[in-house]
């Protein structure tokens, strides 16, 4: 059955409005939502929990594998349990990002994450959102997307996303961790954070939502794939 439902990728680093764009397509679509990064967030977060470090790779890989994680919908917006304590906001933080970036770079960890992402693909389809979507969890998909821009402007959207919520922060600094957490999801070797062959490549630096929004509506028109009731 899952060879038959059809899965939109939408890779790319973060800050390049890619999680708003998968979000949008799912329920423009009607369709599944995966939001991988989550799955890396949450396993670090497990880690920290059952006092794992974060590089034992054997025993955080063994945690992945029986992650006690549920997606649910809370007034409309994605919320993440695990072993249903909501962690939605503790796994989102930066640290959270950082820690997800280190235990994703363990080959082990990806490999017990496959088959509960691969889990996702429903009918009636499903939008995927990741590093390594298009290249290595869903090959076959009918249409991948890759969102890249300048990491300048990707820690100046973060900055103003956290100022937002009253958060303190610090541009230079944020600017920093972008790049280093870059240099990391693209240098591992397995999976590195990289466009499929037949990714559709959009650069976002420039690009406000509605803008990159009407390019993928048009990308997707072109490609057949049609929207919920059409
Ligand atoms: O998309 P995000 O910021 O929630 O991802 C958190 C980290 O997880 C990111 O630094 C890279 C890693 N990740 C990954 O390696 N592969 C994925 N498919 C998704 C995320």
């Amino acid at each position: 059955m899952s060879g038959i439902v059809p899965v939109v990728t939408v890779d790319g680093p973060s800050g390049t409005g890619k999680g708003t764009l998968a979000l949008w397509l799912a329920r423009m679509l009607g369709w599944h939502f995966l939001d991988s990064g989550v799955l890396y967030r949450v396993t670090a977060h497990y880690a920290a929990l059952s006092g794992v470090a974060l590089t034992d790779e054997a025993r955080v890989a063994e945690l992945a594998l029986a992650l006690p994680v549920v997606f649910v919908e809370t007034d409309g917006e994605p919320r993440v349990l695990l072993d249903d304590r909501d962690v939605t906001a503790a796994v989102r933080t930066e640290a959270g990002g950082a820690a997800a970036s280190v235990v994703a770079a363990l080959p082990a960890v990806r490999e017990a994450l496959l088959a509960r992402q691969r889990a996702f693909r429903q009918p009636p389809g499903l939008v995927a959102d990741g590093r390594d979507m298009g290249t290595v969890v869903f090959p076959d998909a009918a249409f991948k997307l890759f969102l890249t821009a300048s990491a300048e402007a990707r820690a100046d959207r973060r900055y103003k996303q956290l100022k937002g919520k009253g958060i303190d922060v610090n541009l230079a600094a944020l600017l920093e961790d972008i790049r280093r957490r870059d240099q990391r999801d693209e240098q591992r070797a397995v999976a590195p954070l990289q466009p499929a062959p037949d990714a559709e490549i959009l650069d976002t630096t420039h690009l406000g939502i509605p803008e990159v929004e009407t390019r993928v509506k048009r990308l997707l028109r072109e490609r057949g794939i049609a929207r919920r009731g059409g």
